[in-house]
């Protein structure tokens, strides 16, 4: 019977079906990341590993994996493991995409309309017993309607965000590698260069994954060229932003505010983000909803169990090369 190790507890369905598939299972028994040092200690003669975006999956933990065969990862992004390495080894990696689509783009939402309506900050208000009445000027924000919304990424999350932003009328501006036609056939979104989406766009939201590439892909240069009155949402890494850069951005009022679940180095955030009173800040709960966490558990799971039955798990990253 397989060997698994999962590297901290997830919910429903996705525990049931491994332990109707082994009963050589183990969870790592707290409820905090688990450290570099304890995948080592724990992956001596695992087969198939579940871990999360907050595991440091190294080579040096790929590498105590004597007996890895899959790595089946409980979130869509992936940039925590060393798949080259771990392909190099046999190793299979896999994800949980298309599960967290629908929530994450909710959850963006959520978020820029809290930036841009004031809402975290009209909640505190209003506790605070200071609500005298309707005032005309009252915590104004702005509209929505009519306004330019800039995606930076147009993947599954960036695309389902984007297609929500049609009922809100307003005018959709995307960057990406590819063309996307559901975009531009459903909404008539326009396809551009970032220079040109981060000059025109009123509300920028970064739908990307972590990369060489992708890394500080919005720093000091990209800020000057915003709007003074944009909005940055990121819901994707942290480290697509240079924090630092924000911070100055946001306390110059280069830009009007920015919305973030992810930061460079979670789950450490700079007081003076923390300090700052035109930015909301969430603690990475883009995929929190009941549906997509039971569905990434159910998905990972499925995941694992094919990578140990010699079946092609579904959500493969990459072909390994065999050594
Ligand atoms: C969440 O951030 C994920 O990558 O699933
Ligand atoms: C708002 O409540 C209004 O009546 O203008």
């Amino acid at each position: 019977m397989p060997r698994v190790f999962i590297s901290r507890k997830i919910p429903g369905i996705g525990m049931q079906n491994l332990r109707k598939f082994t009963d050589d299972f183990l969870v790592f028994p707290y409820d905090r990341p688990i450290t570099e040092n304890e995948l080592i200690e724990n992956i001596g003669d695992v087969e198939g590993l579940l871990c999360l975006l907050t595991d440091p999956i190294t080579r040096k933990v790929i590498g105590a994996g004597k007996r890895l065969k899959i790595i089946a990862n409980y979130a869509v992004g992936y940039e925590n493991i060393d798949v080259e390495y771990a392909n190099k080894r046999g190793i299979l990696v896999t994800n949980t995409p298309g599960v967290l689509t629908d929530t994450t783009a909710e959850l963006t939402w959520a978020l820029l309309l809290a930036c841009v309506r004031r809402i975290v900050e009209a909640d505190r208000f209003t506790r605070e017993k200071r609500f005298n009445g309707w005032c005309p000027t009252l915590l104004l924000g702005s509209e929505l309607y009519g306004k330019t919304l800039g995606i930076v990424g147009a993947g599954s999350i960036g695309t389902a965000f984007a297609l929500k932003g049609k009922g809100f009328g307003m005018r959709v501006l995307y960057h990406d590698y590819y063309k996307n036609e559901v975009l531009e056939n459903k909404i008539s979104a326009k396809m551009v260069g970032l220079e040109e989406l981060l000059k025109k766009s009123d509300f920028i939201s970064l739908h990307i994954p972590l990369t060489e590439k992708t890394y500080h892909l919005i720093g000091e240069r990209e800020f000057a060229l915003m709007k003074p009155f944009a909005y940055l949402i990121n819901t994707s890494r942290g480290a697509v932003i240079d924090e630092k850069e924000l911070i100055q951005a946001l306390k110059a009022d280069r830009i009007k505010g920015a919305g973030l679940d992810v930061y460079e180095n979670e789950p450490r955030i700079p007081e003076e983000l923390i300090e700052l009173p035109n930015v909301v800040l969430l603690p990475h709960i883009g995929s929190a909803t009941y549906e997509a966490r039971n569905k990434m558990a159910e998905t990972a799971a499925e995941n694992l169990i094919a990578g140990l039955t010699d079946k092609t798990p579904p959500n493969l990253i990459s072909i390994p090369n065999t050594l």
